[in-house]
């Protein structure tokens, strides 16, 4: 077992990477509660070589995250080892390991052959990660489905095969790519990785509370469990605490002032959505979430939070 992955295991909730929802504001958050690592959004690797700002930033850590890891999609081994390579020297110390999608199911990715389309071809998936554990010395893992049709579940033997190549954990979300994020996801599946290979096997899907993470490990044997939609709005999934609703208001400032602080005051929308997430089983949030959703302003969301913990006030809370 490789080391440097062992040592992210002894604190085994992970977060899970999320486009769009793991930025650096709500890494920051869920390190504040005790996740054990955290990834960056999915990177494309071909974004990095044609030296894009804005793919550029995705690699960043924040200040609070002493390591994390970084994830990179593409389907040019050549191109995924060099752009490893490019990470690692930026990042230096502060890169926990590279992983691969290679369960993105959106046509943009899939449908060229990267993301969850690599179920499809596995001798090219085993050939980036070989590719990739050569150029890099961090560790390089992989995240996939349980196969990209219900008829064609392949995660055994692609685990198998990507362990063979190098990969230094594999981490599955136990539902196929044709179902993108509907239905149950299959524990069994990530049972049965686990119990077919040596490396450590981290299980995505379908963890909401704390006791569905332990159950995970419980029932599937996991190494580690990403905890991803649950985790929105509730980094205290964590730590295993239910928080008060003056929690969930404070947090949401928090939230605010680190998304402004990173990203600055400009494009406030994409907070729109995730500061509603907080209010999940608030009283009232109905309202606050049609508040939020017109807000463009520093002003209209901090605006937002006040009222809602002067009336908590009002209510004794
Ligand atoms: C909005 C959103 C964005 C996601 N982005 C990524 C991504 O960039 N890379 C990745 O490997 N998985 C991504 N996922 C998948 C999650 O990491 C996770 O495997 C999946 O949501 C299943 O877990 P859950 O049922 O507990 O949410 C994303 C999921 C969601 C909902």
């Amino acid at each position: 077992m490789s080391s440097a992955i062992d040592n992210f295991l002894k604190n085994p909730l992970w977060l899970a990477p999320m486009a769009g929802v793991t930025d650096r504001a709500f890494r920051t958050i869920c390190i504040r509660h005790g996740a054990g690592i955290t990834y960056s959004e999915m990177v494309s690797a071909k974004g990095l070589q044609y030296g894009g700002a804005q793919t550029f930033a995705l690699i960043g850590p924040a200040p609070e995250e002493q390591q994390f890891a970084v994830q990179l999609f593409g389907s040019d081994p050549l191109c995924m080892a060099d752009q490893a390579a490019v990470v690692e020297r930026q990042l230096g110390e502060r890169l926990a390991f590279i992983d691969v999608n290679m369960g993105c199911p959106v046509r943009k990715v899939a449908g060229k052959g990267e993301g969850s389309a690599l179920m499809k071809t596995p001798d090219l998936a085993a050939e980036i990660i070989a590719r990739m554990a050569d150029a890099v010395s961090v560790p390089v893992t992989a995240k996939f489905r349980s196969g990209w049709t219900e008829e064609t579940i392949n995660a055994v033997s692609f685990a198998q095969r990507l362990e063979e190549a190098g990969a230094a954990l594999v981490a599955v979300h136990g539902r196929t790519a044709r179902q993108f994020y509907r239905g149950e996801a299959d524990w069994s599946i990530i049972r049965q990785v686990k119990e077919a290979v040596s490396i450590p096997v981290a299980g995505s899907g379908d963890v909401w509370t704390r006791e569905d993470a332990e159950r995970m490990q419980k029932e599937c044997g996991v190494d580690a469990v990403l905890v991803a939609r649950g985790a929105r709005g509730n980094p205290w999934i964590f730590e295993g605490v239910e928080p008060t609703q003056r929690m969930r208001l404070e947090t949401m400032r928090e939230h605010l002032d680190l998304f402004v602080g990173f990203e600055g005051d400009e494009h406030l929308t994409p907070l729109r959505a995730q500061l509603a997430w907080y209010l999940h089983g608030t009283p009232g949030a109905a309202t606050l979430r049609r508040e939020l959703s017109f807000a463009t302003s520093y002003e209209d969301f901090a605006g937002i939070i006040d009222a809602a913990e002067k009336h908590l006030s009002r209510e004794g809370r």
